[in-house]
C-alpha cells in the first residue's frame, strides 16, 4: 500500500444485519445556559422575529429537516438547581431565580414545562426531561413526573389543567440528575447510587406511559461509576439484574477539548497542530464507549440496560467579548469531522448505545445553529447531521476492515485518519466517510457483498482550510455539494476523498 496516499479497503455484507441505529443517537440538548433557550429557541410571542407561541420559526424548521428525534432539557448542570413548578403558570406570575452556574444571571422562568412540550411538539421530537437531585425532593421529582404524565382527576393533572393543558403529554425520557459527581452534588458514585434509586422508585408509570429513566452516569472514563450503577442494579435484583431495574440506561458525557496545549483553544483560530490534538481527542470516544460496555456487559450480557451519551460535542473557548458563563462558541469544519467520527464510532456501538445528544443544540457549544437577532447560520456540524439522517433507525452493516494506511502521527498524538460507516433502510444503503488527513486525499474501497447494489446521489462538506466557518454575512462557507468522486468498479465502492472532507453516498438496493 502507497503510504504517501491514504487508503482504507474493508469488506460489507449488505446481507448481515447488525443492530439497529436507533434515531436517538441523532439526540439533542437544550440547557437553560446563555443564549440556547432564549435567544435561541425562545423569543417570546411580542418578538419581532417569526415564532409560533414564542418559539422561533426558522429554528423549529431548521431542526426538523435533520429530524430531530429528541431534545434534553433543562440542563446540564441547570437541571439540579431548576425547581419545575417555577415554570409553570401565568408567566408574569412566575418567580425568578439565579442561574449560578451560567453567567450568574436571573431566570425570569418564562420558558417552562410547558413551553418544553410544545416546542418538542412543534419540532417532531421526543420529549427528555432531567429531574433535579442535586437540590430537589424526591416528592418535587415525583410530582413533576405525574404533572407530565398522568391523566384523570389526580392532584398534578388538576394543576396542569388549571394551567391550560388536560391532555398529559407522553414522556418517555426521564433523566435523574446530572453530573452527580460535579456539578449536581459532588457525590460518590455509592452516594449517587443510593439516590438514584430511591428517587428513581418514585418515578412512576402513570396510566400506559412508560419511563425509561436514565441515570446519571459518569465523565469521560469513569468506569468505575458505572460498575457501581450496575452492581447496584445486580445486588437489588439478588446478584442478577432487578426486573424492572430502578433506571433502564447509564449515561455518561463526553467533551472533544483537545484544542491547543491548554486543552481548549479557539473554535476558529487553531493551528495544524491544534487538529491534530482536538483528533486524538475526538477518537477517545471509541475507547471510552467500548469501556463503559465492557463493564455493563458483566452485568448484562443482554444489554437490557442502555448506554447514552447525553452529552457530546467540542467545547472551545468562548468567542471573544461574549459572556464567558455563556459557552457560545464558532462552528468550523473541523467540529464537523469531529461529528462524523463520533457517528461511525456511535453506529458501531448501537447494540449498547441507545441514545447520544450533542451538546448543544443552538449557540452553545457545538451547536447545529448560531442565531444573531433576525438571522440563523446553519453550523457545519448540522449539515454533518443533515446528511447522516438516513442512518436514523438504520440497520448497521459492519465494515470488515482489511487493509487501513490512514494514520496521522506527530507530537500531537496518533490517530486514525479515514473512518467509515454502512447502514441500509427501506431499499436503500447510506454510506458515510470521513477523511480526517489536513493536507491529502484518501481512497476508500469497500466491497459490498450480498445484495444487488448500485450507487445514487453522493455528497460531500468540505472548505479550503478546516477553520472554514459559516456567519451572517457568509453562511454557504461550508456547504454540502453534489460529490462526483463515488464510482462502482464490480462488487466495490471506491469513494476518492478530498483533505479534511466529510461524505456520504447513497446506494439502491436491489435483492
Ligand atoms: O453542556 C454544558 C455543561 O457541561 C452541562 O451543563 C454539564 O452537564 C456539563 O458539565
Amino acid at each position: 500500500m502507497d503510504l504517501t496516499h491514504p487508503e482504507l479497503r474493508g469488506v460489507v455484507d449488505l446481507d448481515v444485519d447488525g443492530p439497529t441505529i436507533s434515531r436517538h443517537l441523532y439526540g439533542h440538548f437544550a440547557e437553560h445556559l446563555g443564549r440556547c433557550v432564549y435567544d435561541g429557541f425562545w423569543v417570546g410571542e411580542d418578538s419581532p422575529v417569526a415564532n409560533t407561541a414564542g418559539l422561533r420559526d426558522d429554528v423549529v424548521a431548521a431542526l426538523r429537516a435533520i429530524d430531530i428525534p429528541n431534545l434534553r432539557w433543562p440542563g446540564g448542570c441547570f437541571a439540579d438547581e431548576y425547581h419545575w413548578r417555577d415554570g409553570v403558570g401565568p408567566r408574569e406570575q412566575r418567580p425568578t431565580m439565579v442561574n449560578s452556574h451560567w453567567g450568574d444571571v436571573v431566570e425570569d422562568n418564562s420558558f417552562g414545562t410547558h413551553e418544553f412540550l410544545q416546542l418538542c411538539e412543534l419540532l417532531g421530537a421526543e420529549p427528555y426531561v432531567a429531574g433535579n437531585v442535586g437540590s430537589g425532593t424526591v416528592f418535587e421529582m415525583s410530582e413533576w413526573v405525574e404533572y407530565l404524565t398522568r391523566a384523570g382527576d389526580a392532584p398534578m393533572s388538576r394543576l396542569r389543567t388549571a394551567n391550560g393543558r388536560s391532555e398529559p403529554w407522553r414522556v418517555k425520557y426521564f433523566g435523574v440528575g446530572n453530573e452527580p459527581w460535579g456539578c449536581g452534588g459532588r457525590m460518590s458514585a455509592q452516594q449517587y447510587a443510593g439516590l438514584a434509586t430511591q428517587y428513581a422508585t418514585y418515578c412512576r408509570d402513570h396510566g400506559d406511559n412508560e419511563l425509561y429513566r436514565i441515570a446519571a452516569g459518569p465523565h469521560r472514563d469513569d468506569y468505575a461509576w458505572t460498575e457501581t450503577l450496575m452492581k447496584t442494579v445486580a445486588e437489588l435484583g439478588g446478584r442478577r439484574l432487578l426486573h424492572p431495574a430502578p433506571w433502564q440506561a447509564v449515561s455518561f458525557h463526553y467533551y472533544t477539548l483537545g484544542g491547543s496545549p491548554d486543552k481548549q483553544g479557539s473554535a476558529t483560530r487553531f493551528s495544524t497542530d491544534d487538529y491534530h490534538r482536538t483528533m486524538v481527542d475526538a477518537w477517545r470516544i471509541e475507547e471510552i464507549v467500548a469501556g463503559h460496555s465492557r463493564v455493563m456487559d458483566a452485568y448484562d450480557p443482554d444489554a437490557e440496560i442502555g448506554l447514552v451519551c447525553d452529552e457530546w460535542g467540542t467545547w472551545w473557548k468562548v468567542e471573544d467579548g461574549t459572556n464567558p458563563g455563556f459557552l457560545f462558541q464558532q462552528n468550523a469544519l473541523r467540529d464537523a469531522l469531529v461529528a462524523g467520527v463520533h457517528f461511525d464510532v456511535f453506529h458501531a456501538n448501537a447494540r449498547r448505545l441507545v441514545m447520544a445528544n450533542i451538546a448543544q443544540t443552538v449557540n452553545v457549544l457545538q451547536a447545529m445553529v448560531l442565531t444573531d437577532g433576525p438571522d440563523l447560520v446553519l453550523t457545519p456540524t448540522y449539515h454533518v447531521f443533515a446528511m447522516n439522517a438516513g442512518h436514523q433507525d438504520a440497520v448497521s452493516h459492519p465494515v470488515q476492515v482489511t487493509a487501513d494506511g490512514g494514520r496521522h502521527e506527530s507530537g500531537a498524538g496518533a490517530y486514525r485518519t479515514i473512518t467509515t460507516s454502512v447502514s441500509s433502510r427501506d431499499g436503500a444503503a447510506l454510506v458515510s466517510l470521513t477523511n480526517l488527513d489536513v493536507d491529502r486525499p484518501a481512497t476508500v474501497t469497500l466491497q459490498l457483498r450480498g445484495r444487488r447494489w448500485s450507487p445514487g446521489a453522493a455528497t460531500l462538506l468540505t472548505a479550503p482550510t478546516p477553520q472554514a466557518h459559516n456567519t451572517v454575512e457568509d453562511p454557504a462557507a461550508v456547504a454540502p455539494v453534489p460529490f462526483d468522486g463515488a464510482r462502482q468498479v464490480g462488487e466495490a465502492l471506491v469513494v476518492e476523498l478530498p483533505p479534511h472532507s466529510f461524505a456520504t453516498v447513497r446506494l439502491d438496493l436491489g435483492d
